[in-house]
């Protein structure tokens, strides 16, 4: 984080604006300072606050795989005025950055496990720097399975990069969609029925989850039916944060605040609280 002020953001451009689905695109931005830049180190699960100058800020976590010559990936999904502006950025625009803040996926911990990753809508974003992570180093884990649901097809994320993971070794990949269109010959299915029909073992796997609450909450149950503990589910509820700066009251999960003690968590840590998701 900036080092003299964490409330100062750093000063960094805009290089790419994709529009992945109707009302998201992705953001791909680069820290203006090459020191800054050398140094914003992060892993997957972290997030940024990013500032819309005179208009606001809010967080989001980070899409990219940390990489010092990088660009900053940002799935922005448009459900106010700040993500509006920070859509309508064109290239050359300039944008505050703060970060990286929050805890991260224990990757290093589960190396020579399965990876269950279960993702619903803007969900995924998180998800896919855990994705490119593994598949980047994919000697150090086992199967890779991964499920990605959303509303409809044209809501899927990130759709650019479906051949890619679904062609890599030891890597399944599973899209549904809530309803499908006249072009859909895939799946149609919620979330933990897919999980039901794909009935993965919980031995030597950690599922890895991230989505809208009422999914999360289904899928939770699911996988414990299916037999895996609550130490083996990870989620990130970082769709829960407002402010993101441990000021807004907004995030909290028991006493535990979702920016400051999270936004990763087991779901060891959150189980008494998942029935109000
Ligand atoms: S998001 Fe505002 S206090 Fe955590």
């Amino acid at each position: 984080m900036s080092p003299e002020n964490p409330f100062v953001p750093y000063l960094a451009t805009v290089k790419n604006v994709v529009t992945l689905t109707p009302d998201i695109k992705l953001l791909g931005l680069e820290l203006d300072d090459s020191i800054v830049r050398d140094n914003f180190s992060y892993k997957a699960g972290q997030f940024a606050v990013l500032s819309a100058f005179g208009v606001g800020e809010a967080p989001f976590c980070l899409a990219s795989v940390s990489h010092p010559k990088g660009e900053l990936e940002f799935a922005v999904r448009r459900i106010g005025t700040v993500t509006t502006s920070l859509q309508e950025l064109e290239p050359e625009a300039a944008v505050g950055v703060r970060g990286p803040f929050g805890n991260y996926f224990p990757l290093d911990d589960n190396k020579g496990k399965d990876i269950f990753i279960i993702g619903g809508g803007i969900g995924m974003a998180p998800l896919r720097p855990v994705i490119n992570t593994i598949l980047r180093n994919r000697d150090d884990y086992g199967h890779l399975l991964i499920i990605n649901g959303a509303r409809t097809p044209q809501d899927l994320v990130f759709q650019a990069e479906f051949d890619i993971w679904a062609s890599s070794p030891r890597t399944q990949l599973e899209l549904t969609v809530d309803r499908g269109d006249d072009g859909w010959k895939g799946r149609v299915a919620l979330v933990p029925a897919v999980i039901a029909e794909l009935n993965p073992s919980p031995e030597n796997t950690v599922a890895i989850t991230c989505g809208p609450p009422i999914m999360i909450r289904f899928t939770l149950q699911e996988l414990r039916r299916l037999g895996f503990q609550d130490n083996q589910i990870i989620t990130t509820l970082e769709m829960k944060m407002k402010c993101g700066l441990g000021k807004c009251a907004r995030c909290n999960v028991g006493d535990m605040y979702v920016c400051k003690d999270g936004p990763v968590f087991t779901c060891e840590q959150i189980s008494k609280f998942i029935e109000q998701f």
